[in-house]
């Protein structure tokens, strides 16, 4: 994947603006993924090739923190609630349903863009458990049949 021009010029503001700034690798990937929406490799080796810091370093956080995201979202982003009440209303066979349905797995994006799978903490509607999310529209009561229905649909 490419880096537009669009994405390099947000990618060289974000790294000018801690320049002076030691230890700032967290806070530029954190600005680049709240700006951008994610962090591929090629924004990784530009940053690296930016700031000299070694792109391995900066694989290594992009990779130990969940809160970053190598690869664009999908059209459809489904949050899948993995908190306490959703676990015990049966939140891993909703798991496995969008998983067999959409041809993804949790944390990833599917091969034509259109579905992104993630399992997430409490969404705070633990009455409707199990629950899940599709572009932060609210879906409570799951159940796998549901799930694959649901997908069928978008
Ligand atoms: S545990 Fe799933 S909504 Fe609270």
């Amino acid at each position: 994947m490419q880096v537009s021009s669009e994405q390099l010029l947000a990618i060289e503001q974000i790294v000018n603006k801690y320049r002076d700034f030691s230890g700032a690798a967290i806070p530029i990937l954190q600005e680049i993924q709240n700006q951008l929406g994610y962090v591929s490799p090629q924004f990784i080796d530009k940053v690296s090739e930016l700031t000299e810091i070694p792109a391995s370093e900066l694989y290594g956080i992009v990779t130990f923190y969940s809160q970053f995201r190598l690869e664009p979202i999908g059209e459809h982003h489904i949050q899948i609630c993995h908190g306490t009440a959703c676990h015990l209303a049966g939140a891993d066979k909703i798991i496995e349903a969008f998983e067999s349905s959409t041809g993804t797995k949790c944390g990833a994006t599917s091969k034509d863009g259109k579905f992104t799978l993630d399992k997430v903490a409490c969404i705070g509607c633990c009455s409707l458990a199990p629950v899940i999310s599709v572009n932060g529209k609210i879906y409570g009561r799951m159940t796998a049949e549901k799930a694959q229905k649901l997908v069928r649909e978008l």
